[in-house]
């Protein structure tokens, strides 16, 4: 997979994707993130991007020519499944919609600043727009970086378990059972017996019933859509 992220603000992105399992994903080929950084498509001499809403909204809006310039620039070169604006006005975000962008290949992501992008660009090159909760950040680069993270994961190789990543919280609409690790007794405190029973049966049956209990406690609403 490659994905093609715009900003102004490429130093929010760089450290995300150089460490931990974004970075192991990129050194070992299972994905290719390529930042690019709006302002260098400026074509006006301060290398302004941004400017006044017109209507006389408050707060400045990025320009449409840098962005034009710089997608244009891309599909010389690539042509993409999605071309994705980070927006708190966008469709909602959850596991389905990160299971559905990790079969993709060529994706580029738009962070917004400010008051946002011009429309333009929405109307005429976005095919996706995408909101990570009822929320507004200063910018979209921390939530792009929320959507790879949870694409990334998901790509065959990105991490050496994908048992793991397939029983995650939300995979089946349903939490998380709680897991526990060595020791079997801590500070008096110990492990729930069933699991170290050796009966797989058992075990998957104890996990699906702590999955459902806590789901039914904190999030009913996801067993409705099950
Ligand atoms: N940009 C600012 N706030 C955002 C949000 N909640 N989701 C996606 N992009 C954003």
């Amino acid at each position: 997979m490659r994905i093609d992220i715009l900003t102004l603000f490429p130093e929010q992105v760089h450290p995300f994707i150089s460490t931990s399992i974004i970075k192991k994903a990129i050194d070992k080929n299972v994905v290719e993130i390529i930042i690019h950084n709006i302002r260098d498509y400026s074509k006006d001499k301060h290398k302004k991007v941004d400017d006044y809403a017109f209507g006389g909204a408050a707060g400045m809006v990025i320009k449409v020519e840098p962005l034009h310039l710089c997608i244009e620039e891309l599909l010389k070169s690539y042509s993409y499944d999605e071309i994705i604006y980070m927006t708190p006005d966008g469709d909602s975000y959850n596991q389905k919609y990160a299971n559905s962008l990790s079969l993709k290949n060529n994706l580029m992501i738009i962070c917004g600043h400010y008051k946002g992008i011009d429309q333009r660009i929405r109307d005429n090159y976005v095919t996706k727009e995408i909101s990570i909760g009822d929320y507004v950040l200063t910018g979209g680069e921390l939530a792009a970086s929320v959507v790879i993270d949870s694409i990334v994961r998901l790509i065959p190789g990105a991490i050496s378990d994908i048992t793991s990543a397939l029983t995650d919280s939300f995979q089946d609409n349903l939490l998380a059972p709680p897991v526990y690790t060595r020791p079997e007794v801590y500070n008096g405190w110990t492990v729930p017996d069933i699991l170290l029973s050796g009966n797989t049966a058992q075990i998957d049956a104890w996990h699906l019933e702590q999955s459902l209990e806590k789901t039914k406690l904190r999030r009913p609403d996801l067993l409705d859509s099950i």
